[in-house]
């Protein structure tokens, strides 16, 4: 797979992280694994993943709270597609611990960030404070934020760049989106592509530059699992290492917003990743990492869906 793993290096292309080459995966059954248990070992694994993704050579805290102009390289590419930030209230879905989130708000807007890690969330907070950056951080899972961010709504609803592949429903995210968003209100998601999603990952052979579909591309009710045990930080190992995700199709997706009562007003596809999803990658002058030129049209890396609620 492209691979959901290599999500847990969100980043902008200033501070990419590189997880998926450090990966050392292995598939395996997870018949008797229930559902708060997936969650368990995620989130585990997410929130042992701070510390490391808080040091310079990680997503570099220090400087963005230094800098107080610093825009992530993320919301840089999203911000025009989000239109004027200005005084506009922002949800921030899986926020991490909230460096794109308080970028938006360094844009203008009124930020919350909700994620299931506790660890990244007092990180979350500790940033907002350290850079003088305001932003809200709620520790929540995902489905239930309508329980935890309570009688509120919100203009815009941003997520992604490795979020919805810890979601096993994405009708369930469907709904959580449409709750939280005001009528009118606007959705942006840029995320990995379902199809480079079920590309076969890793691949043993280096010179093996072969794009293999391997995993589901269409939602289905058992996570893929892997054994993640490597840092995507300088080389510490990564105690609670396994994690589940799941594949979810662009019928899926989409169907799960319009079923919701979203329009979906832009959809586009990329063709760079914002981490190296295959060995063969290539890291351009902007940190983005590409399929060498004669791959380079085979298949899109990542989308941009934005919709509004009717
Ligand atoms: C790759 S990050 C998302 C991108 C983020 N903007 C960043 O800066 O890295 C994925 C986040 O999803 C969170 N997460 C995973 N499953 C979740 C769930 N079920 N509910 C809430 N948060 C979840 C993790 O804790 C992690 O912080």
């Amino acid at each position: 797979m492209l691979h959901l793993c290599s999500v847990l290096c969100v980043l902008c292309s200033v501070f990419c992280v590189l997880c998926s080459v450090f990966c050392v995966l292995s598939s395996g059954s997870v018949d008797a694994v229930t559902h708060d248990e997936y969650y368990d070992a995620n989130r585990a694994n997410w929130s042992e993943r701070v510390a490391g993704h808080w040091m310079p050579d990680g997503y570099d805290a220090p400087g963005f709270i230094a800098d107080k102009d610093r825009i992530t390289g993320v919301v840089q590419f999203d911000h025009p597609y989000l239109g004027d930030l200005e005084g506009r209230s922002l949800l921030h879905l899986q926020c991490h611990f909230g460096m794109d989130t308080l970028s938006l708000a360094r844009l203008g807007a009124a930020v919350t960030g909700i994620d299931f890690s506790p660890e990244a969330i007092a990180a979350a907070r500790r940033l907002s404070d350290e850079s003088g950056t305001p932003g809200r951080f709620v520790e929540t899972e995902l489905y239930l934020t309508p329980q935890s961010v309570v009688d509120e709504q919100f203009d815009l609803v941003y997520t992604g760049v490795g979020a919805i592949n810890w979601l096993p429903d994405i009708s369930r995210w469907g709904e959580v989106v449409a709750t939280m968003l005001k009528p009118g209100g606007v959705f942006y998601i840029r995320e990995c592509h379902p199809v480079a999603w079920s590309l076969r990952f890793p691949i043993e052979d280096p010179h093996d530059e072969t794009l293999t579909i391997e995993y589901p591309y269409f939602e289905v009710a058992d996570p893929i699992s892997w054994d993640l045990d490597v840092g995507d930080v300088g080389s510490a190992v990564i105690e609670n290492a396994r994690i589940f995700e799941w594949n979810h199709g662009l019928g899926e997706i989409m169907g799960a917003l319009t079923s919701q009562g979203l329009a979906i007003d832009l959809y586009e596809e990329h063709r760079f990743l914002e981490w190296q999803g295959q060995h063969h990658m290539v890291q351009g002058d902007d940190g983005r990492w590409r399929l060498p030129k004669h791959q380079r049209d085979l298949v899109p890396l990542m989308y941009s869906l934005r919709a509004h609620k009717m």
